[in-house]
């Protein structure tokens, strides 16, 4: 089983690296820029191609490692060329888009698939580090699959399967879990600097409290995570909260508050918090009803 890569970016170095040092064969490395392809083949014991035909018919496993735009444009230009046949698994390892993308070469017979990491990865080296403690998503539907799940089990990597038309939830939730946890953070340390404390020493006094939420989420599940007034049903708390938030420039604080309050009353409501009386005094002081 050999793997070939079209783009020789940070990915697919480094994924390649990774691979390689599990004993599993790159055929070689075809990219635009011929310093990257020529590092990537070398780190590899590869061969750096002349074009990306040349890595469809040297390997069993094609990866598209472009950018996400560029991924159908290299399909399609293969499946035009006809380098791409029925013993070809053909992948891209891009989170947004599901293998559909890849749809030219399945006309052709080749197996498809998507196979993302779920790790963000700036700099080769870094990811490299990073790559053994990664969780993959594979997503794609035809039977032939299995060769990339066996291929995730050499290196150790835990593996689930995604059906193509859950690929945009999966990535949505990814969203939800990396980039909305951003800005709620950012929220928390505005709200933290009106009350006089610089942002960077609020993250810091903030950040054992934010490690013991995740680990608590970890062992427990969110619902028996969460903790606080919410969770305790103490409307005295939250009356004050809503109260503070009522001052010059702070309504969409205000709101953004009492919106994520509702959903997570919601959330104490299966399991913490069982008196319903409390429920609804909390939901009737976020929904500013009282
Ligand atoms: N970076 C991450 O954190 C991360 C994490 C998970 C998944 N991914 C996915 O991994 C894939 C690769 O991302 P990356 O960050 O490694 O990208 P990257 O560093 O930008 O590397 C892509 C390489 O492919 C080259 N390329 C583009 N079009 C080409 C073509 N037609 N023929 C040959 N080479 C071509 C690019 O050259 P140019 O620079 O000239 O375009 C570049 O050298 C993407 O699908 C991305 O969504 C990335």
């Amino acid at each position: 089983m050999k793997i070939g890569f079209i783009g020789a970016g940070k990915v697919a170095t480094a994924f390649g690296r990774h691979l390689y040092a599990h004993d599993i064969t790159i055929s070689g490395y075809f990219d635009r820029h011929p310093e990257k392809m020529a590092h990537a083949s070398r780190s590899t014991a590869s061969t750096p191609f002349q074009n990306a035909a040349q890595v469809a018919q040297n390997s069993d496993v094609i990866l598209i490692t472009t950018r996400d735009d560029q991924i159908k444009a290299v399909c399609d230009d293969l499946c035009r060329a006809n380098a791409i046949g029925t013993s070809h698994l053909v992948g891209h390892m891009s989170g947004a888009h599901s293998s559909l993308l890849l749809s030219e070469a399945g006309r052709k017979g080749a197996a498809l698939f998507s196979l993302h990491p779920l790790q963000a990865f700036a700099q080769e080296e870094k990811a490299l580090t990073d790559l053994p403690g990664t969780y993959f998503s594979l997503e794609g539907a035809d039977p032939r699959l299995a060769t990339v799940e066996t291929l995730m089990e050499k290196t150790g990597n835990r593996c689930f399967r995604l059906a193509p038309e859950h690929k945009s939830l999966y990535h949505l939730a990814a969203c939800v879990l990396s980039n909305y946890i951003v800005t709620l953070m950012d929220f928390g340390l505005a709200v933290l600097e009106k009350g006089g404390i610089a942002p960077q020493e609020g993250f810091q006094a903030m950040l054992p409290l934010i490690q013991g939420t995740i680990a608590n989420i970890a062992r427990m599940g969110p619902a028996r995570a969460l903790t606080g007034p919410i969770a305790r049903g103490d409307a005295t708390t939250i009356r004050q909260h809503m109260d503070a938030l009522n001052i010059d420039g702070a309504q969409q604080w205000r709101e953004m508050y009492a919106w994520l309050g509702l959903k997570t009353l919601r959330l104490a409501k299966k399991t913490l918090l069982s008196e319903k009386d409390k429920a609804e005094t909390l939901a009737k002081i976020l929904n500013d009803d009282e």
